[in-house]
């Protein structure tokens, strides 16, 4: 059976990856981005080729009303939701003690609680069905921290402890909860480093490389297929060894 998936913040990087991948296994598409670009809607032509289907909705994952005309959307259009892939994030790049109260809240309310909305909104339809999985993009940084990403990584290591929490509270309802951490991707999220700096972080890197969008999507890909069947509360971090 075709699956009904969400991903949030689709528009590019890993999101466009995590959609294009699961466009190409003829899946019923629900993306969620503050706004699409012609990438994205390069992907109707190829999901249609492999007889899926891409529904595009606008929104804000801070806020509870988009988040309930995405799943609203998702339902009317396909009754059920299978998969939910928790993408939508933003960077910040501030010493500490220039971090506002703004920036702080910003950050934790886009990664953070974008998360939790979005996950509160599908749970009780995958509950009810006793099926369902939920793939929350995290980071490595919210596991081991880095200077100057403060509000960063404390929003992705509350990705994390969400995930855990969730995943053991909703494993018996049928509902699998996982989180992928990536380490450095190369997306326009490295951007808002200089090259130079990108240069020296790469050459720390035991593969010497950055990671492509498609390495992390092969790897929600996999968490909400057959082959994550038995994972609960998983933290998959693909990171190059950034990180081990
Ligand atoms: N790239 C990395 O090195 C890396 C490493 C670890 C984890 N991650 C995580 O991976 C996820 C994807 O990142 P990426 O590298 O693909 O970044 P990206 O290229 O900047 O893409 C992020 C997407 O999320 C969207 N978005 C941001 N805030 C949103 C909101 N409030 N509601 C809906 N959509 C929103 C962005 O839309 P706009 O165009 O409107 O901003 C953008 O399309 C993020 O959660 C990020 O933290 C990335």
């Amino acid at each position: 059976m075709k699956r009904v998936i969400i991903v949030t913040g689709a528009g590019r990087g890993i999101g466009l990856a995590v959609a294009r991948r699961f466009a190409a296994t003829g899946d019923l598409l629900v993306l969620n981005d503050r706004q699409f670009g012609d990438e994205a809607a390069e992907i109707v032509e190829q999901a249609k080729s492999c007889g899926g289907d891409v529904a595009f909705v606008t929104g804000d994952v801070s806020r509870v009303e988009d988040v309930a005309t995405l799943v609203t959307m998702a339902m009317d259009r396909h009754g059920r939701i299978d998969v939910l892939v928790n993408n939508a994030g933003v960077l910040l790049s501030k010493a500490t003690v220039d971090t506002s109260a703004e920036d702080w809240a910003r950050v934790i309310g886009i990664n953070l609680t974008g998360t939790w909305n979005c996950l509160h909104a599908v749970l009780p339809g995958m509950i009810a069905r006793r099926s369902g999985r939920i793939i929350n993009v995290s980071s490595e940084l919210g596991l081991i921290g880095f200077a100057t990403y403060a509000a960063y990584c404390a929003s992705k290591g509350g990705v994390i402890a969400l995930t855990k929490a969730v995943a053991k509270e909703v494993a018996p309802h049928g509902v699998l909860v996982n989180s992928v951490a990536p380490g450095p991707i190369e997306t326009d999220m490295l951007k808002y480093d200089t090259v130079e700096y990108n240069d020296e972080t790469r050459e720390q890197i035991p593969l010497r490389r950055f990671g492509q969008p498609d390495e992390i999507a092969a790897m929600v890909e996999f968490l909400a297929g057959p082959g994550g069947s038995y994972m609960v509360g998983q933290i998959v971090s693909p990171n190059g060894g950034t990180a081990i």
